[in-house]
């Protein structure tokens, strides 16, 4: 096979340790993972690993460090802390193998400043114990889905033929990016579990044992999507109510059998009642009782329960107007505050809907405070550009997790972060090479959510790329990625717009009378969804002021969100100025020019980034352009017919 593209850790960025005299004390699991890296580096830019004698940096386990085992409060080859300081030599001291290893990253993303004025001594800790990246990948390949659902990078870097891929080395490799950000558990398969990845319970177990062997040394611990109906599709038992005792029984016994192969195994995620797969529902119990069925036969062993709270009816009429998707999750799942286990974590999709490029934030987040929550996000750009489009997703995470609710920030709020994974086959990992961008970002944001998304974004471009001269107009073409793709695509917050299916470029009604509950109601007058409590749906009540109050009122409510609160018609004037429809043909007009911009920014990179990187940009942007085209005429031609109102700079609506 031939070498993936090296993302973030190439070696140029191991020049300034590596050219360095550096000394490693300490043992264990992880420890031993950073002198690896430290003798790859040293070997690579004529440095040492030194025992004794001066060095330049020293990495110093402090006490007995864990040992690199994993402790029961969820951190996995001990702390995660580190404390990093300059006099003279450069230091850094960590209680726990993990914190070591993160804390050996942070000098190398620091480069040369690490080693240059002298600087007191820094502590830092992640501000989330929880940062999982969700993999939706199945043994198989799904004739319709592919191997990976919304996957688009190629196929699994962990399975092929019905297994665990033979040749790791990819994994490991993954692995050690992973490491390198922060992130500290994977979930290995589909949260929709199918028939053969069901097995990885059972008979597929050893395999997992391998996948775990591999992840162990970068302090990531592995998770497996189960499917809640599992006691009777392999155990062969009438029933899968979870107060059965004989299901009870069968948890136990399963969950035991993953534990005595992997004794740091991370526990499960569920995906119940939900898009068609099986939950409590169907034995009149609620989420609570499912949860906590699996939450107390992994208790024993430390082990964790990612319950996802997206819950809603896809069996909707169209017609129907009084039943609202975006209610669903808060309906379900607030009324159970308190009684799920302390070792359930609700999963909450960032926002109420399905990984839009513009939603309010959920307003589960604020609804269960004595429920431990994460909020999930999509690194995988199923729903904006599908890593066909530059589409830097580090804003708007940074934006959700600064987020405000009940006067903490969803950041404050939450025990986790987690997102869907964007890694596939793909030489470059995730088929946009700048998409790899979006993966370092977030592993970054779920260590501290405080850190600029632009600094971040420097981070990035500074470790992958050599050239210089090629980081401010790669900063400049990534940075606003995201609102370009939002002002070309669904307008004001009003969401999908996409074909059905593979949810790739427009089709403005594509979704508008299916079962899906996902409608923007656009007619003669106007459009948008009526979420009010005075007219509509009552969404807004689900939240605390002074947000139930904000998006209540089109005159309060934030431009970018107004159609999903509101239907309105299309002379409505936003705070912008700007009438809704003529907002609705500026910005696709806008988002186009941009996507030229963007095209011509990367045209300049050529001979300053990598052949191969460039190639595949410049093919992936001609694509974006065309598509971005697509959906401006599609638009801005449906809204010029449903409201006969002419754009005002007179351009060329079809
Ligand atoms: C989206 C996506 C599905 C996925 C689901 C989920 O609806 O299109 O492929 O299964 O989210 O998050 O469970």
């Amino acid at each position: 096979m031939t070498p993936p593209h090296p993302a973030w850790l190439p070696v140029p960025a191991f020049r300034p340790v590596g050219s360095r005299r550096v000394r490693v004390t300490g043992t264990g699991l992880l420890v031993t993972t950073v002198r690896d890296e430290v003798a790859a580096a040293v070997a690579a830019h004529g440095g040492a690993l030194v025992d004794d004698g001066p060095a330049d940096l020293e990495l110093v386990l402090v006490g007995d460090g864990g040992s690199g085992e994993f402790d029961a409060s969820g951190g996995f080859g001990g702390s995660e802390e580190f404390t990093v300081a300059r006099a003279g030599t450069t230091s850094v001291r960590a209680g726990g193998g993990a914190g070591l290893l993160y804390g050996f990253h942070h000098v190398v993303r620091l480069g040369e400043a690490a080693f240059a004025a002298d600087f007191a001594p820094r502590r830092h800790a992640p501000r989330q114990p929880i940062r999982m990246l969700d993999h939706w990948d199945n043994t198989e390949v799904h004739p319709f889905m592919g191997q990976v659902e919304r996957g688009y990078a190629g196929n699994s870097i962990f399975y092929a033929d019905g297994r665990v891929r033979e040749d790791l080395d990819r994994v490991a490799e993954y692995a050690r990016l992973l490491g390198s950000i922060g992130v500290n558990r994977v979930g290995l398969n589909n949260v929709n579990v199918h028939r053969a990845e069901a097995r990885l319970l059972t008979d597929l177990l050893p395999d997992v044992v391998r996948l775990a062997d591999v992840f162990r040394p970068h302090g990531v611990r592995v998770h497996l999507s189960v499917g809640f109906s599992s006691p009777v599709t392999l155990g062969g038992l009438p029933t899968a109510d979870p107060l059965d005792p004989a299901v009870r029984e069968w948890w136990d016994r399963a969950t035991a059998a993953v534990y005595a192969a992997i004794p740091d195994f991370g526990g499960y995620v569920v995906k119940a009642d939900s898009e068609g797969r099986p939950g409590p529902f169907a034995y009149g119990r609620d989420h609570a009782d499912g949860a906590n069925l699996l939450a107390r036969a992994l208790a024993p062993f430390g082990g964790t329960v990612f319950w996802r709270a997206f819950v809603y009816d896809h069996r909707q009429d169209w017609r129907d107007r009084a039943t609202d998707r975006a209610r669903a999750a808060h309906d379900h799942f607030a009324p159970l505050d308190g009684a799920f286990d302390p070792n359930v974590v609700l999963q909450v999709k960032y926002g109420p809907m399905d990984f839009q490029a513009r939603e309010p934030v959920s307003p589960v987040i604020a609804a269960l405070p004595r429920t431990r929550l994460a909020v999930e996000f999509q690194v995988t750009q199923e729903y904006t550009g599908q890593q066909k489009h530059v589409c830097h997703l580090v804003p708007q995470w940074s934006e959700i997790l600064r987020f405000p609710l009940d006067g903490r920030t969803v950041g404050d709020l939450v025990d986790g972060v987690v997102a869907v994974s964007n890694v596939g086959l793909d030489r470059f990992w995730t088929g946009h090479p700048l998409a790899q961008a979006n993966l370092f970002g977030f592993g970054r944001l779920a260590w501290d959510d405080r850190l600029a998304p632009d600094a971040v974004l420097d981070e990035w471009i500074g470790l992958t790329f050599e050239d210089p001269a090629a980081r401010g107009p790669l900063r400049e073409l990534m940075d606003d990625s995201w609102p370009t793709y939002e002002r070309y695509t669904a307008p004001l917050g009003v969401g999908f717009m996409v074909t059905p299916g593979h949810h790739y470029g427009p089709s403005v009604d594509g979704y508008e009378y299916s079962p899906w509950g996902t409608y923007h109601f656009a007619d003669r007058d106007g459009v948008g969804v009526d979420r009010t409590r005075a007219t509509g749906t009552g969404f807004t009540g689900q939240y605390p002021a002074p947000w139930r109050d904000v998006y209540e009122s089109p005159e309060t409510c934030p431009d970018e969100l107004l159609l999903f609160f509101h239907h309105v018609p299309y002379g409505h004037v936003l705070h912008s100025g700007k009438t809704v429809v003529q907002h609705v043909y500026d910005t696709h007009f806008e988002g186009v020019e941009e996507v030229v911009r963007m095209a011509r920014v990367w045209a300049g990179l050529e001979g300053r980034v990598p052949d191969g990187v460039f190639g595949r940009v410049a093919e992936l942007l001609a694509e974006q352009l065309r598509c971005a085209t697509e959906w401006r005429d599609q638009v801005n031609t449906y809204f010029f017919r449903k409201s006969g109102v002419p754009d005002a700079h007179g351009r060329t609506i079809h």
